[in-house]
């Protein structure tokens, strides 16, 4: 597909299906509106009324117009008002209009972008990329034949209005295009890597993506730690858990280094991701209910790879690192057991009551790891931990817990400016209860009552006093169901957050 802007006239827009905003207040009387209602002798404003079309949000019509206007169709997409409108919803329409076309043969889409130069300055522009392209995603490597319907839509035009053209600074849409495009195609990636089976996507195969993105750009540099090396460095939690597989445990460290020159209000920033490729829960086996979506349990290390991919492209004046402990939580005679007490890279023991919480014991390796080798200022984790987190905020919503109000507040900003949601959970003194073992330091699982804050307060004992959040990406990382302009399965969840927080000057 082909994401493109033009400057013409209404008259001029040759396509098989043009997109207009409508905004409940005023759509009536947009210029473009009216002529377009002109030209095809006051049929729009009749069709709006016989089919109580107001411009509500997510309200839509589509009619036919045969070709008058070089148009094939028209679809008027309900905005609601806009004094309630986001910069995003301009994204979130834009996947309900591609999803709304599914198989009909349009492959040429004109979007009329609205006019208010306030859209702009909110990257509308941005917005409106970044929905062509996350709308036409569909995971379809698997299918053969006629269920692999190939994508029809090919061009989607974002047309300016001469008329309007002065307010739209040539180099600011195609700045906001170019952004749109490289957020776009990283949370794609981080969508493929987490939709690809589990037989497909093992540690081994995580760490040559990460090979693959490394090779892109010369601001990015690499080290895969072998399972052996691992071994050796003492992550006695990464190798415990991945004891059960057949397949071995490693390491990813991606660093970005920012070019030189700009070294004001720089930090050194560590991203750490959950990477286990399947999820059975060891010995504390699974129901085939609850490991049934396991394969999504690497999205948190495919999120920030592709977070590491975008700012490669975009720029960042930050130094971050990504560390991803990437395994396998398998069952089987060398699986390891519940009561075992293994010692971690900091040195601190852990007696393992649960072989299903294996993400905090993986996490915490990687974490020391990130403080010993690169002692950042600032560590974010992103992971799919815990059941309990998708039982307190629903499947949409991501927590966001850690040590540190101030990052934990800029963390939530950013997703509210790109429109993921996350919402701040806390980390209760008493959650050290949970985690008081007899025979070992901690334990790593407790009472089930509370368990997304348990699991965050495991990781804490790890971090020490560096600034710390942690993301539980549990319920949006993969979904049952499209849902905004998340899609079914996989979602990327988490990309746009952190390539905001990190690019935010
Ligand atoms: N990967 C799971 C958490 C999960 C559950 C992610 C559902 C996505 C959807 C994690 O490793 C896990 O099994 N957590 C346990 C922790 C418990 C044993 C303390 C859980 O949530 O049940
Ligand atoms: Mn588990
Ligand atoms: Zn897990």
């Amino acid at each position: 597909m082909n994401v493109h802007h033009s400057f013409s006239s209404i008259q001029n827009i040759k396509t098989d299906l043009a997109i207009f905003f409508c905004f409940e207040e005023s759509f009536l009387k947009d210029p473009a509106f009216q002529e377009m209602d002109q030209e095809l002798s006051g049929w729009l404003k009749k069709t709006i009324k016989t089919d109580g079309f107001l411009g509500k949000k997510s309200q839509s019509l589509m009619l036919p117009v045969y070709g008058k206007l070089g148009m094939n169709r028209i679809l008027l997409l309900g905005m609601g008002s806009s004094k309630l409108v986001q910069a995003t919803d301009f994204r979130l329409a834009m996947v309900r209009a591609i999803r709304m076309i599914g198989s009909m043969p349009i492959g040429r889409m004109a979007v009329i972008v609205p006019k208010d130069k306030k859209w702009i300055d909110s990257s509308c522009i941005q917005f409106l990329t970044e929905g062509a392209w996350l709308g036409s995603y569909r995971f379809d490597k698997y299918l053969t034949g006629d269920k692999k319907r190939p994508m029809l839509l090919q061009e989607v035009a974002l047309c300016f209005l001469t008329s309007e053209f002065a307010k739209f600074p040539k180099a600011v849409v195609e700045e906001q295009m170019m952004r749109g495009k490289v957020i776009a195609s990283s949370v794609i990636k981080a969508r493929d890597f987490t939709n690809e089976p589990a037989s497909e996507m093992t540690p081994e195969r995580l760490a040559k993506e990460a090979q693959k993105i490394g090779k892109t750009s010369s601001h990015l540099t690499l080290e895969i730690l072998s399972a052996k090396q691992c071994e050796a460095l003492g992550m006695g939690l990464l190798m415990a858990v991945a004891k059960g597989s057949e397949l071995p445990p490693c390491f990813i460290h991606l660093a970005y280094h920012p070019s030189k020159k700009t070294t004001k209000g720089t930090k050194r920033i560590a991203l750490v991701g959950k990477g286990i490729t399947f999820d059975s829960g060891g010995l504390a086996i699974k129901t085939p209910q609850g490991m049934m979506d396991m394969k999504s349990d690497m999205s948190g290390g495919a999120v920030v790879l592709a977070t590491m991919d975008a700012i490669a492209q975009l720029g960042c004046r930050h130094e971050v690192h990504a560390f991803i402990a990437c395994a396998e939580n398998m069952i089987s005679g060398k699986a390891y057991r519940l009561r075992d007490v293994i010692t971690s890279m900091s040195g601190k023991t852990v007696e393992i009551t649960n072989t299903d919480a294996e993400g905090r014991l993986t996490l915490s390796d990687s974490i020391t790891y990130a403080l010993q080798k690169v002692k950042p200022n600032e560590v974010i984790d992103i992971a799919t931990l815990t059941g309990a987190c998708v039982v307190a905020l629903g499947p949409y919503m991501a927590g966001v817990m850690g040590n540190n109000q101030k990052l934990i507040g800029e963390l939530l900003a950013s997703a509210q400016d790109v429109g993921e949601e996350m919402w701040p959970l806390p980390i209760p003194d008493f959650t050290i209860d949970n985690l008081k073992s007899d025979v070992a330091d901690l334990k790593n699982a407790g009472d089930r009552n509370g368990g997304a804050l348990t699991a965050a307060r495991f990781i804490k004992e790890f971090v020490g006093d560096v600034p710390w959040a942690h993301i539980d990406a549990a319920g949006p990382s993969f979904l049952d169901k499209d849902w905004g302009h998340l899609c079914k399965g996989g979602t990327g969840f988490g990309v746009a957050t952190l390539v905001q927080y990190l690019t935010s000057p």
